[in-house]
């Protein structure tokens, strides 16, 4: 790793040009140490820029205060802030010494480091060069895989309707350290979705009825996606409610920036959300060929487990085409006020998600990885390491983080951190290994 060494080429730059270079070196010998240097070093460069920067005045020592100063962020930007904050954090914790820190923490924090101080080069420099960091010995090499031609730093994705458009997450999650982000459901005309109460927690998992709301593939194309592209790999879940709906959706998002198109065929809370064809196997067929003919992206269908044999609806998925399958959306759901006596969801039913439905989408992972070829994306209630790590066992190359994203905004960089662990604990190179090597 060499990413600071330009920094000590400017003159202008040595009140935290060294501190930044011995943070990096300090990664080879301890995490610990690294993050406590790189506290330092953001603290040296943050106070450089508000000498360097007429338009931020502020006194005194306390970084917590210059960082969170309203003219220091409207500068520098929200996304920076936050990362500059997880910094701070981290390297307190690690000056109190509350834990122990991991390589994959101690280079989220190179990598923070590294964005503020391209930043500064950019803004302030006079001959800014644009660099891509270069990733550590340890890093995530043990994660990174790859799904139908889309090179995945880890095979951890946000799962649709959970994770907004990815943007609204940057302050907690480093999205490059993403299999991907599943974007909200598209539709080819925007959607206000449903009306009255659309979600309620339930024991271990929530029931939703969103309705695809939606600012339609117009808007997401001219304003959506010129913002969030280059960010991460964006894979755009698409519903319809014909068969030509789907092929003209596939054939508008064949642009730069998306990185896949996932069928939506399993929407359980509009009536043409989908889940018509992805109940019905000739149906799922033809949605699968309208969508492949008519893009040269990749194209993942995304099933519903409110079927009774999801292998037959998986088979025909894969004979008309598909380059891969996402399982399982939500499982169709009511709860009844029993003082009212009226449902909870103004939609009448919602879908389940959450802890509640993992047995029934590692099984249903499971039984698919043995009926296809095709890689598969699964996702059910995961919220840890642990959890995702059965469904790797059970066939899936990636998993998709849904629900727990609600409870615990930055749960897929845990994920992805306590995964290394588990592999390194169980001697295995890389994620690659654990695929579908349940032992039955
Ligand atoms: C609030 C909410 C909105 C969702 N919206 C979509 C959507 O737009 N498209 C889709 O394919 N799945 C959608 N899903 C389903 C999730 O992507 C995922 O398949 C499901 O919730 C199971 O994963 P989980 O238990 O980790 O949440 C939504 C789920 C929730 C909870």
């Amino acid at each position: 790793m060499n990413n600071f060494s330009f920094l000590a080429e400017r003159s202008e730059y040595r009140d935290f040009s060294k501190d930044c270079i011995d943070a990096e070196a300090a990664f080879n010998s301890s995490f610990d140490s690294c993050v406590k240097l790189v506290r330092t070093a953001v603290d040296a460069a943050v106070k450089w820029v508000y000498a360097a920067d007429e338009k931020i005045s502020g006194d005194g020592d306390n970084l917590k205060v210059l960082i969170s100063n309203p003219a220091f962020g409207q500068i520098v930007g929200k996304n920076l802030v936050g990362k500059l904050n997880y910094c701070r954090k981290v390297g307190n914790a690690a000056i109190h010494n509350e834990r122990e820190f991991s390589a994959a923490e101690a280079e989220t924090c190179l990598r923070n480091l590294f964005d503020f101080v391209q930043w500064i080069d950019r803004r302030y420099g006079k001959k800014f060069t644009a660099r891509t960091f270069d990733g550590t010995c340890d890093g995530d090499d043990i994660l990174r895989t790859e799904l139908c031609g889309m090179k995945l730093a880890t095979p951890i994705f946000a799962a649709s309707g959970t994770f907004g458009f990815g943007e609204e997450f940057e302050n907690f999650v480093d999205l490059k350290r993403l299999g991907g982000v599943m974007v909200k459901c598209i539709t080819l005309k925007p959607r206000r979705g449903n009306s009255g109460v659309r979600i309620t927690e339930t024991p271990s998992g929530m029931l939703n009825s969103i309705g695809l709301e939606n600012p339609g593939v117009e808007k997401f194309l001219s304003e959506i996606l010129p913002r969030i592209k280059h960010k991460m790999n964006i894979v755009v879940n698409v519903s319809g409610s014909s068969v030509e709906d789907y092929g003209e959706l596939a054939r508008l998002l064949d642009v730069d920036g998306v990185s896949a198109i996932e069928l939506n065929i399993s929407c359980p809370n509009v009536k043409d959300g989908g889940i018509i064809f992805g109940t019905d196997a000739r149906q799922a067929a033809l949605v699968t060929a309208a969508a492949k003919s008519a893009t040269k992206k990749p194209v993942i269908v995304k099933l519903s487990p409110n079927v009774t044999d999801i292998t037959a609806i998986a088979r025909a998925v894969e004979s008309a085409g598909a380059d891969a399958l996402s399982l399982i959306n939500t499982l169709m759901g009511m709860e009844i006020n029993i003082y009212t006596r009226r449902p909870t969801l103004g939609n009448l039913t919602g879908g389940l998600s959450g802890g509640a439905i993992k047995p029934v989408a590692v099984r249903m992972v499971w039984q698919v990885a043995q009926a296809v070829n095709v890689p598969i994306i699964g996702m059910g209630g995961i919220r840890s390491a642990a959890d995702s790590a059965e469904f790797f066992l059970a066939g899936a190359s990636a998993v998709a983080v849904g629900t727990a994203n609600f409870a615990e905004p930055s749960i897929t960089m845990k994920i992805a951190d306590d995964l290394k662990t588990y592999l390194r604990g169980c001697k295995l190179n890389n994620i690659r290994e654990l695929v579908g090597k349940v032992a039955t």
